[in-house]
């Protein structure tokens, strides 16, 4: 039922794709020009790309009878669609959006929930806008391995899936390192664990760069909460959720760098009115994210 929306993401990509790779040719990149305020909800500024992006996301989904709304991270509330419908789509139209103006990898997230079952997110992926078009979809079955890379092929205007198989391991993990002086003791504590274990430091500054990269080599992404503001940077609804199914269908895990709660195990007070809200996360190698949760377990025990 969902091969429709997920074909008709695609094509909305393709569609952006193109948009992004233009851009230093037809005057896109840079800030959205819009008088009285730039910035989004969630106090981003925001590019000229997100703006077009999101609407070529809108203005295609928005017709297909099974949706019954859209949250973007460049609307303020919820958009609905066909009273009809059954799913939500969720979607962070161009992720990495600062990283634009500088050709550097940036992405398109998107999530598909189920609303007669709570918002349960039952297929998301993501497109990364990089040295090709990349897509990546969970596929249908939650508990069958169908997750599917797939590249475009301009050639014959279509994606290809391709085979990932071969791809080295490496022990990397990623992290914005700048901000050090603002996570709490346990994830200093994580990040040295990593350090002294022969681990090595990636940052793009995209989310869907950084993701991909940890599931092709391996490791961990983390985005934890400040200290002292107790907030995240990134979305719960149509950021963190989105990626923690790719990564449970792949055997992986992501939690709650607070409360340690697995991410899509959490209860979501108004997830149907604050689809903004954000959370700290790491995600990635199960392994590796259970050495986090033991390693906090040990340090509140001492507390
Ligand atoms: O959507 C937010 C985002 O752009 C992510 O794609 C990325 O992981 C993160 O912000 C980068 O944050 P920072 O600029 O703090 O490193």
């Amino acid at each position: 039922m969902t091969d429709l929306i997920v074909s008709t993401i695609q094509e909305c990509c393709v569609l952006i794709h193109k948009l992004v790779r233009e851009a230093p040719l037809k005057n896109n990149h840079g800030e959205y020009d819009h008088k009285e305020n730039n910035k989004n909800v969630s106090n981003d500024i925001v590019q000229k790309l997100d703006i077009l992006s999101n609407n070529i996301l809108i203005s295609h989904l928005s017709t297909l009878p099974l949706i019954y709304s859209l949250a973007s991270e460049e609307n303020e509330n919820e958009l609905i669609c066909n009273k009809e419908g059954k799913y939500r789509v969720v979607f962070d139209p161009l992720d990495g959006s600062s990283n634009i103006s500088a050709g550097i990898p940036t992405g398109t997230i998107w999530g598909i929930e189920d609303l007669s079952n709570n918002y349960e997110m039952i297929r998301s992926g993501y497109a990364m806008y990089s040295s090709s078009l990349y897509f990546l979809d969970t596929g249908v079955d939650l508990n069958k391995k169908d997750i599917s890379l797939s590249v475009y092929d301009y050639s014959v205007n279509k994606f290809q899936e391709i085979d990932k198989k071969g791809i080295k391991k490496m022990k990397q993990y990623s992290i914005n390192e700048s901000n050090t002086l603002r996570w709490d003791h346990s994830v200093c504590d994580y990040i040295l664990y990593l350090k002294e274990n022969g681990y090595t430091q990636r940052w793009i500054g995209t989310m869907v760069a950084d993701i991909h990269r940890t599931i092709l080599y391996g490791g961990v992404f983390c985005y934890p909460v400040e200290k002292i503001s107790k907030n995240g940077k990134l979305r719960l609804v149509y950021e963190c959720r989105p990626m923690a199914l790719i990564f449970r269908k792949l055997g992986g895990m992501a939690v709650n760098t607070t409360t340690l709660e697995n991410i899509l195990d959490m209860d979501i007070k108004n997830i149907k009115n604050n689809i903004h809200q954000k959370c700290g996360v790491i995600m990635g190698d199960k392994n590796l994210v259970e050495i986090f949760l033991e390693r906090n377990k040990v340090l509140k025990s001492k507390l």
